[in-house]
């Protein structure tokens, strides 16, 4: 197999939308001023994503999907991409993107996957499952992506408490402050690595469960 070549800098990020982008928000943030990473195209499902504003503000690149079943329309979207993330993208990816991308087209998930993922479990039914269930911690997921939702390799995962008096809004809120760190932090070391073509999985180390504001993501090697 021929290697690939050596990975620009700052490396070109694609990320990928349907909603709101907050996520995507906080990649812009914390990548302004990194070397190693830029998102500098953003792909939405909908031409009415939130997400899309934010895009232009920030100065990426931006396209609405005619058909997000189409692999050529999401390649040609991706362009020189070397990175992919979805933030909130709620179509499947086609399957000749999955494999153009593989160990390069990672997701966010507002649970802890293996539980609480799988088709239909996207925004607020995240969080009433995961309520309903009696578990006491979610959290957020970043993994590869497969030909299946929500069930490539996991990358890294940060623990969120469940309070008893949650409902899948409070619950939401309290996920979505913790992926907002977390998923800058994965892609930036995804990035510091060059996107190897070859599966990472990375530990959060600290704690979660701290008073106050000072809910800290960071990673440590793990592979
Ligand atoms: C996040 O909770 C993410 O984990 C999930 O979709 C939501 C997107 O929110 N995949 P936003 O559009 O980034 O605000």
């Amino acid at each position: 197999m021929t290697p690939s070549p050596p990975a620009p800098l700052p490396l070109p990020v694609a990320v990928l939308v349907s909603g709101g982008g907050t996520n995507l928000q906080a990649l812009f943030d914390a990548l302004r001023d990194a070397r190693a990473a830029r998102v500098t195209r953003v792909i939405s499902s909908r031409p009415d994503a939130g997400a899309l504003e934010r895009a232009r503000r920030a100065g990426a690149l931006t396209t609405a999907l005619a058909d997000p079943a189409s692999a050529d329309e999401v390649l040609t979207a991706l362009g020189d991409a070397r990175l992919v993330v979805l933030a909130g993208y709620v179509k499947r990816i086609p399957p000749a993107v999955v494999a153009r991308f593989r160990w390069r087209l990672i997701n966010i998930h507002p649970a802890l996957l293996p539980a609480f993922g799988g088709a239909g479990m996207y925004g607020r039914r995240v969080h009433a499952a995961v309520i309903a269930s009696g578990a006491a911690v979610s959290g957020a997921t970043v993994h590869y992506v497969d030909d299946e939702y929500d069930h490539g390799p996991i990358i890294a995962q940060w623990p969120v408490p469940v309070r008893p008096d949650d409902t899948p809004d409070s619950l939401a809120a309290r996920v979505l402050e913790v992926e907002h760190r977390l998923l800058p932090s994965v892609v930036l070391e995804l990035a510091r690595r060059g996107a190897p073509a070859v599966p990472v999985r990375l530990s959060a180390v600290g704690s979660a469960f701290v008073a106050g504001d000072t809910l800290g993501v960071e990673l440590e090697q793990g592979g």
